[in-house]
This record gives C-alpha cells, structure tokens and sequence, in this order.
C-alpha cells in the first residue's frame, strides 16, 4: 500500500511496538593517534561517525531493516576526548513517528591514566528515517518506553520533534515570500 507520504507498509497501528530496551545499542571504541586534531585531541568529527554509527544501529534493529540519517542536531561536545581513551557510544530510540525515529546519544570516555568513573563527554540527538529497498520511506513500529527516563526522553523527543518542524516551515516560507518579491541569492 501506498500513501500519501510515500510510506509502503501498513499502518503503524498494525505495526507490533518494540520497547526501548530491544534496540538499545553501546558501541566501544579506544582513540588512537589517528584520531586527533591539531591540538592532540579527538577530532570532533571522528566522534560524529561514532554517534551516527551508534545511532544507525540502534535504527536499524528498531525498524528491522535499513534506515538513513535524515538529521543529526544538538550535538554537544562537553570535555576534550585523549588518544587512548576508550570511548563509549549508547544510543537508544527516544521516539518514533510514522516512519521516523529520533534517536539520543550519549558518550563517556573511560580515561586511559585515571581509575575514575567514566565521564559524559558528549551527547546528541538524530533524526533517522526507516527506508524500503527503493530508498522510499516506510513505517516503523512505536517505541514503547519503559521507565520513568524513557518517558521523560519520549516527551522530550516530542518537543524537539515540534520545533524542528516548525522551523523548517518558517525557513521555507520566509525563501518563498523573498522569491516571490524577486529577491534571489
Ligand atoms: C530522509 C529521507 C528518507 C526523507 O525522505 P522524504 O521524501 O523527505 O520523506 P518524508 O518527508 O515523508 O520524511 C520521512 C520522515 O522523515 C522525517 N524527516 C525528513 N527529513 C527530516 C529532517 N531534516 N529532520 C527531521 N526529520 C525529518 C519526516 O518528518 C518523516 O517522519 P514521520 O514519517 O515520522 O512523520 C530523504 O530525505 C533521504 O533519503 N535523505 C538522505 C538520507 C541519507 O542519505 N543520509 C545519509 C547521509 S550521507
């Protein structure tokens, strides 16, 4: 069946949910040399991949099939990550929409000289669509949360859910009000 958003598969309402914990993913990784910037610390970016991985995963085992970054935002870098730091990604789905699913992301550094707790150096939130094998985007099954976090991570989730659509309408009504007056960049 087709709809009017392109999705292909049936209702999410015929669509079993799946609980939070059933896709909950934590990728390890240690930073190496390779790693690190110009100052000596991890590239931002090479934490990026790992979050997008993380985050990948976790998309794909909830919607049982491939599904693509559509976003990635509030990606925060909150301490310097080292070489020989053994990073920690945990990602799992905070909400889902009719083919959507925004994922959270934190990341701890055990570090490598210290026998402490391992620290929270960064967390973000991406958007991933669940797609059929034509790359068009198919429904996936409600997250059920199970504890209190994973309520307040869901309600959360909504609120981001609103802004980020209310901010795509503004920017692409304020580009066609600027066409129409013949304003081209
Ligand atoms: C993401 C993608 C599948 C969306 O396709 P589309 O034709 O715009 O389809 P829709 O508008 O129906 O969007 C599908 C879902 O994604 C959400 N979505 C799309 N773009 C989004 C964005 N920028 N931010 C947040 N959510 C987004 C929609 O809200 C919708 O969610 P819902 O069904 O739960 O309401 C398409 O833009 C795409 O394939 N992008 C490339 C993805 C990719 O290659 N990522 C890796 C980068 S290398």
């Amino acid at each position: 069946m087709t709809d009017q958003a392109g999705a292909t598969e049936t209702d999410s309402a015929d669509i079993p949910g799946k609980r939070t914990s059933a896709s909950r993913t934590t990728l390890s990784h240690i930073m190496t040399h390779n790693d690190t910037n110009l100052l000596g610390t991890v590239h931002g970016g090479v934490i990026m991949k790992l979050v997008d991985d993380a985050a990948g995963a976790v998309a794909g085992r909830h919607s049982g099939g491939p599904a693509v970054t559509a976003s990635m935002d509030e990606m925060a870098f909150l301490e310097p990550v080292r070489v020989g730091d053994l990073v920690h990604v945990k990602a799992q789905v905070n909400w889902t929409g009719r083919t959507s699913m925004e994922v959270g992301v934190r990341v701890l550094a055990e570090r490598w000289n210290e026998s402490t707790p391992p620290t929270q150096v960064g967390s973000a939130y991406l958007v991933f669509a669940a797609v059929d094998a034509d790359g068009r985007p198919r429904r996936v099954p409600p997250v059920l949360p199970e504890t209190e976090k994973d309520r307040r991570r869901y309600q959360e989730a909504q609120i981001r859910r609103t802004h980020r659509l209310a901010r795509r309408r503004e920017i692409r009504e304020l580009r066609e009000k600027r066409a129409a007056e013949g304003l081209d960049d």
